[in-house]
């Protein structure tokens, strides 16, 4: 079978990352193509991968199997826009754009185009990011199977039939790592004022999350139960627990993720075509 060609439109964080997946994988770079307004973005990912970049959307995208969308979401439809004109049905066209429709982008290119919406998450520049995954109707098999491995390159995927579930998972996993970031640092900081020296907790913290994350993976057992085990009554566990749970944690999260998934619905709005 033949490799599937693959042009990025847009060479900045996440396409890098997919980039350096797909290379890891032994994706040949012949078949990785990028375009990038950036002069600088182009030479570094030239320095760094192999991988030809120039400033061409429209030469990049030509007869590529798959285009991947890796700009920021307010300049998507112009993107997709002038590439219309010279769009094969056979390409498929990967958005990873949070919160723009698949709609908007057919409004562009028409019906028949085959489109697929991708949120991926930041920890894919370690290889270990998480990839919710929409097709629109258009879209084969196969080309769902080289789109699996593009972002299967980075991490964990899984395929939605209903687009609205993207808006959900992109506050599940597209925005969590920054919970969870948030999390580390204020750790890290009521650390520092307990009076463990910064570096030392920062190491306990992540090293502890890896952990917990491994626990919970490979565990028969539900989180709620995974908790329970490590809660002794009247332990120590239970008294930092219970603080959170008397403050609402519960509340704050659900608030939390709801305003997430709000803001990807109405960013659609916001950049409509
Ligand atoms: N980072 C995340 O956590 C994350 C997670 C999920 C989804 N996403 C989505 O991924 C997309 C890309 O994010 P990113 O973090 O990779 O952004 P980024 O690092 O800013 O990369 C975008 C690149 O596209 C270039 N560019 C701007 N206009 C262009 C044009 N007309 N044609 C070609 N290239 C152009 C930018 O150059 P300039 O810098 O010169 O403008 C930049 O180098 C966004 O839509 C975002 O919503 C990101």
């Amino acid at each position: 079978m033949t490799e599937s060609s693959i042009a990025f439109i847009g060479g900045g964080n996440m396409a890098t990352c997919l980039i350096q997946g797909l290379l890891a994988k032994g994706h040949s770079r012949q078949s990785i193509r990028v375009s990038d307004i950036n002069a600088d973005a182009c030479k570094r990912i030239e320095d760094m991968y192999q991988v030809a970049a120039i400033s061409d959307n429209v030469a990049v995208s030509k007869d590529a199997d798959v285009i991947v969308l890796a700009v920021k979401p307010q300049i998507l439809l112009a993107v997709v826009k002038d590439l219309a004109p010279q769009l094969t049905s056979p390409s498929v066209i990967v958005s990873i754009a949070a919160g723009i429709p698949v709609k908007q982008i057919v409004k562009c290119l028409g019906k028949n185009a085959s489109i697929v919406r991708a949120m991926p998450n930041t920890p894919a520049m370690v290889m270990s990011g998480a990839t919710g995954l929409y097709a629109n109707v258009n879209v084969l098999s196969a080309q769902k199977a080289t789109i699996e491995k593009i972002f299967g390159a980075v991490g964990y995927t899984c395929w939605v039939e209903d687009e609205s579930h993207i808006d959900l998972i992109t506050a599940v996993s597209g925005s969590a790592p920054a919970y969870f970031l948030l999390i580390f640092e204020i750790m890290q900081n009521v650390a520092k004022e307990l009076g463990l020296p910064v570096e030392m907790a920062l190491d306990l913290i992540t090293q502890t999350a890896l952990g917990t994350a491994e626990l919970a993976q490979s565990s028969s057992l539900n989180m709620h139960e995974l908790r329970r085990q490590v809660t002794s009554p009247g332990g120590t566990t239970e008294a930092a627990v219970k603080t959170f749970q008397d403050r609402g944690i519960e509340d704050l999260f659900r608030k939390a993720m709801a305003n997430a998934v709000r803001r990807s619905r109405e960013i659609s709005h916001d950049y409509s075509a």
